[in-house]
């Protein structure tokens, strides 16, 4: 399997003296399906954020594709998609058609290309409906769609969703899902944080479970699953029973 992402020893401390992630080394290759699991302030979201450089390490290294992520910050984001916790955050166009375009244009893609790409996200993802709404007017559901959306329309290698279901009714949960695993087989490397394994965990190639800024456990689905209570984390329903790793969708 091809190394796409290599973390070297990475530690993180915030400006209060907080230590967010300590020494955490692992590597991720091509096609990986990782959950990233652990309780809420397990430092989750603070490794992500070193995965495309928003947060840089205080020691250690990440390199993606090779190249180290500090002096390879455009190069990084075209490879490592990132659906953040907060939807919201990532909003800047003016209506959701725009929303989806800002990276293409950013880019300098023709406005051919442009209309084609993002019509063609916006139909896969149900929100061509609402192409000229203000993305500020969108429910919940729909802004986390949009910030699919606005990933997925740059086609990354990588995409990182940072608890993609919270707030999803079971409609937009499905969706999202079934969006997530249709990326995984079309070859593309999907890493989420969540603390509520049961909708992914069948699809999932491997669950790295955090605990106070380090990786507490690295492994298969069918190895770490019995461990996730002891790590604050709900087993899923058909383990608990008996019945293994079953799919959340149906
Ligand atoms: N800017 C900051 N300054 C100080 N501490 C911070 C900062 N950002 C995060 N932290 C702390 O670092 C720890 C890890 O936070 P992080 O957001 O990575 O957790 P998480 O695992 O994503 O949690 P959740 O499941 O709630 O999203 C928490 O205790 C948090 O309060
Ligand atoms: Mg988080």
């Amino acid at each position: 399997m091809k190394k796409i992402i290599e973390i070297s020893a990475v530690s993180h401390t915030f400006d209060d003296g907080y230590v967010g992630i300590k020494n955490i080394s692992l590597s991720i290759f091509k096609g990986e399906f990782i959950i990233i699991a652990g309780k809420n302030g397990s430092g989750k979201t603070t490794f992500l954020r070193h995965l495309n450089g928003l947060l840089k390490p205080d020691s250690g290294c990440l390199t993606v594709n090779g190249c180290d992520v500090k002096t390879n910050l455009i190069q990084t984001r075209k490879t490592i998609g990132m659906v953040f916790q907060d939807a919201d955050t990532q909003i800047v166009g003016d209506t959701v058609f725009d929303e989806v375009a800002f990276g293409l244009e950013n880019l300098k893609f023709n406005r051919a290309k442009i209309n084609e790409k993002v019509t063609s996200v916006l139909k896969n993802l149900n929100l061509f409906h609402l192409k000229d709404r203000a993305p500020f007017t969108l429910s919940g559901g729909e802004k986390r769609r949009l910030a699919i959306a606005g990933v997925l329309v740059m086609d990354p290698q990588v995409i990182v969703f940072d608890e993609p279901f919270s707030n999803l009714d079971y409609p937009g949960t499905i969706q999202v899902l079934a969006t997530i695993i249709d990326l995984n087989r079309s070859d593309h490397t999907i890493i989420i944080a969540t603390h509520d394994v049961e909708t992914v965990i069948y699809d999932a190639t491997r669950i790295i479970i955090m605990e106070e800024g380090l990786i507490k456990e690295d492994g298969a689905p069918a190895d770490i699953v019995r461990l996730l209570e002891s790590c604050g984390i709900k087993e899923p329903c058909s383990s608990k029973f008996g019945l293994g790793i079953q799919p959340w969708l149906t």
